[in-house]
């Protein structure tokens, strides 16, 4: 492995941070395969039950690596970097992924903080999806996750001008949950993924799947699915520990089993 990609383990959480600085994170091939290899890594380690995704504090990722991967590429080249592989790997991680943007997040990076499960920034963030700026339309995703997040008509607008949006915009249009201090960070995103950490980790990941199904679904088969993970928890000793716990007036603590 090279260094596009570096990972510190803190159990319960673990921080994935894109390290490619002189160009502001842009994702090239390396990186991304970098990337699903550190997530699937940390998808199979028992200690780790919530993930930071982060840059540094000038970019999340300003997108796709244009100068590397755009200049002579062609309709075949890009087919042939199998990108949406990679993108798909990512989005099938079943730990919760916390995105944490500081500075840009522009074209595949919003794309990539997308794919995540919750999107929290820095003050100084700068989401957009710019594509249409160089004659091409987000590819990543960006088209479909952006319009299910804030709304067809928000999405024409942010997605026809490329125009970039700040931290506060990015909140009151429900894409990012928590805008926090740019001092802060990435402290206050890791205290997030530390207060997921300590919920039952069957019941995180059956309540993300739960969620996810209600913005790629219908209500008919998310109700379904909602009722018998609902009904699975009933078997899991962290559902007897959770229960417990609250009727003797105590913390709970769960095992994920
Ligand atoms: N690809 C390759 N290099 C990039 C890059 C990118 N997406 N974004 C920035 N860089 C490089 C710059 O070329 C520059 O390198 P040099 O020092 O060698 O010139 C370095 O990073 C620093 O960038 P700037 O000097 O431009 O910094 P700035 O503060 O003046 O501007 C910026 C920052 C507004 C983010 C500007 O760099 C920019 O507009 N970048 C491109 C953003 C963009 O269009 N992203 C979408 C890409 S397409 C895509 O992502 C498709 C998809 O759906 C997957």
């Amino acid at each position: 492995m090279s260094d596009t990609v570096l990972v510190d383990r803190e159990p319960p959480i673990a921080l994935v941070r894109l390290n490619r600085p002189d160009v502001l994170n842009a994702l090239n091939e390396e990186l991304m395969g970098e990337l699903l290899a550190a997530l699937q890594a940390l998808d199979a380690d028992a200690d780790v039950r919530c993930i930071v995704l982060a840059g540094n504090d000038r970019a999340f990722a300003a997108g796709a690596d244009i100068k590397e991967t755009f200049v002579k590429a062609t309709p075949v080249t890009m087919l042939e970097q199998d990108l949406t592989t990679k993108w798909e790997g990512i989005r099938r991680i079943h730990k919760p992924i916390i995105a944490a943007v500081s500075g840009y997040a522009l074209g595949g990076g919003c794309e990539l903080a997308m794919t995540c499960d919750i999107i929290v920034a820095s003050e100084t963030a700068q989401f957009g999806q710019p594509e249409v700026n160089i004659g091409i339309i987000p590819g990543a995703g960006g088209t479909q996750r952006l319009t299910r997040a804030v709304g067809k008509y928000r999405a024409m607008e942010l997605i026809l001008t490329g125009r970039r949006f700040k931290a506060d915009e990015a909140k009151a249009i429900g894409l990012v949950a928590q805008v926090y201090p740019a001092a802060r960070w990435l402290e206050d995103a890791k205290a997030l993924a530390r207060l997921i950490a300590e919920k039952p980790p069957i019941a995180v990941r059956l309540a993300t799947e739960a969620i996810d199904l209600a913005v790629s679904s219908t209500l008919e088969a998310g109700l379904e699915f909602e009722r018998k993970a609902f009904y699975l928890l009933f078997a899991t000793e962290d559902k007897n520990e959770g229960v417990d716990a609250f009727v003797n007036k105590r913390k709970a603590v769960f095992k994920g089993k």
